[in-house]
């Protein structure tokens, strides 16, 4: 496995790779304290190409003031260990001043679809996540990269990116890697007291609960009634509980039939925890 400390060295391994039988070449961008979450993503893009790529890096971009970017974990021994593990041709673990040089002016913005929920809560979010990411794509030269539905407006940010700005670059969603008892895999779990962890599966029981529903405004009850016995908690607050439309991110209608996605978002303790699920809603039987 080689590993690229600057975006030059990267240019470097990277040219190898060009010529007439280039390889295709599966990104996976982290920030890093690599989990079962990133572990399968990197087995899914060793599945779609013949070299893979790992990105590590805490985007300051992409965190609000009094959000935890300095407080992140960052365990890039572990990190790397993981990339070898799981066979990762090139990692790149680049410096904040390589990838953010003086002067910066320019950055993307990711209209209604960037401004919504996650994007409502955490403003300038997506805005940081699509610059790093281009950036990462214009350095990387990937012919597909992966990401987690786990984070699913982030997803179709990228999407929506791609589209726009015509990136020849094919997207792949992989699923959630849960804890057995429902948790979605986080970076920021290792943050949960073991009360708060307790606390922290009603996000993924109410979207089980919700998943069993056909209806909208069943679905939307069935986890308001787990939500609303875990707002008795003190160390937790619900941020957002709402069904939308997966590529805009619009709160779909009551009468919405076809694929949705029910997006929650929670402040653990000090700890803010998103999940998600699709959810197939039938016409109605008289329909
Ligand atoms: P990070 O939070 O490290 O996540 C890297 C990738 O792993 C993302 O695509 C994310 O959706 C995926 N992932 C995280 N937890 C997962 C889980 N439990 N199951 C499946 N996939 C999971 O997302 C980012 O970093 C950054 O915003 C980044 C895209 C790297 C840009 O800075």
């Amino acid at each position: 496995m080689k590993i690229a400390h600057s975006i030059a060295e990267y240019a470097a391994l990277r040219s190898r790779l060009d010529g007439d039988a280039a390889p295709r070449v599966v990104y996976v961008p982290t920030m890093g304290a690599l989990h079962e979450g990133h572990r399968s993503l990197i087995k899914l893009a060793k599945s779609l190409g013949k070299v893979v790529v790992v990105s590590i890096f805490v985007n300051p971009l992409q965190f609000g003031p009094g959000e935890d970017y300095a407080r992140y974990p960052r365990p890039l021994e572990d990190d790397l260990q993981v990339c070898e593990a799981e066979g990762v041709d090139m990692v790149l673990v680049p410096s904040v001043s390589d990838l953010y040089p003086p002067g910066r002016q320019v950055t993307l913005d990711a209209g209604t679809l960037g401004s919504v929920l996650e994007g409502h809560s955490r403003p300038g979010h997506f805005s940081g996540v699509l610059t790093v990411v281009l950036k990462l794509f214009n350095i990387i030269r990937p012919h597909a990269a992966v990401f987690g539905q786990k984070d699913a407006q982030q997803l179709a940010c990228i999407q929506r990116m791609v589209i726009d700005l015509n990136l020849a670059i094919e997207i792949v969603g992989a699923p959630i890697v849960r804890e057995p008892d429902g948790l979605a895999l986080s970076s920021r779990n290792i943050f949960l007291t073991l009360s708060e962890r307790a606390v922290a599966r009603s996000l993924s029981a109410a979207l089980e609960k919700a998943a069993t529903q056909t209806s909208v405004p069943s679905a939307r009850a069935a986890a308001y009634e787990v939500l609303d016995r875990a707002e008795a908690e003190p160390c937790f607050e619900l941020d957002y509980a709402t069904i939308v439309t997966p590529s805009t991110f619009a709160e779909v209608p009551d009468d919405h039939v076809g694929p949705a996605t029910f997006v929650v978002a929670a402040r653990v303790g000090g700890t803010r925890l998103i999940d998600n699920t699709t959810i197939n809603f039938a016409p109605a039987p008289w329909a």
